[in-house]
């Protein structure tokens, strides 16, 4: 049977903001099991909030998602899209990382949402672009013009 790929873009708060130490080691486990399980995508951080995207196949998201959403080193958690995809956007980082200023995330939070109600009312799973490839495209226009190899994480 086909592979059902799933995304799924949450955002979170940290009660208290986290060092770049507790950073890295929360990105080697989650690389390390990520290459095992396949999946891919993409996690940012601005001291304060989370947005994260998750694409593999659908049950491993689903129980990926379970664990990350009872992880007590984040708060506040936010389902902004969740759906089928044709493709995976991130399909060369096993979780690629990102520090961004503050104020990026909860603008391009609401649009994430913003755009999976739009898909939802209108009656598709899918979304026309996915939300993983407006992130890859947002990223990539804004922090990347000049060296996009600068994303990847291994
Ligand atoms: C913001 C955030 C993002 C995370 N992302 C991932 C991830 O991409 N993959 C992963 O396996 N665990 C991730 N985790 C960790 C999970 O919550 C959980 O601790 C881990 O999957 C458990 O691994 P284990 O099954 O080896 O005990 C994340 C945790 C947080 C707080």
């Amino acid at each position: 049977m086909a592979e059902v790929l799933t995304e799924l873009v949450y955002s979170s708060r940290t009660p208290e903001p986290m060092t770049d130490a507790q950073v890295q080691a929360l990105l080697e486990h989650a690389r390390e099991k990520n290459t095992r399980e396949g999946v891919t995508g993409l996690l940012c951080y601005d001291g304060k909030s989370f947005l994260q995207i998750i694409e593999g196949e659908s049950g491993t998201i689903l129980e990926l998602f379970h664990l990350i959403r009872n992880d007590p080193r984040h708060t506040d958690i936010e389902i902004l899209h969740d759906g089928e995809v044709a493709h995976r956007a991130f399909d060369s980082w096993k979780m690629a990382y990102e520090g961004v200023p503050t104020g990026m995330l909860p603008s391009l939070a609401r649009s994430i949402a913003r755009a999976s109600l739009t898909a939802a009312m209108a009656g598709k799973t899918e979304m026309e672009i996915s939300a993983g490839r407006r992130i890859f495209d947002l990223f990539m226009d804004e922090l990347y013009s000049e060296d996009p190899r600068q994303l990847a994480d291994a």
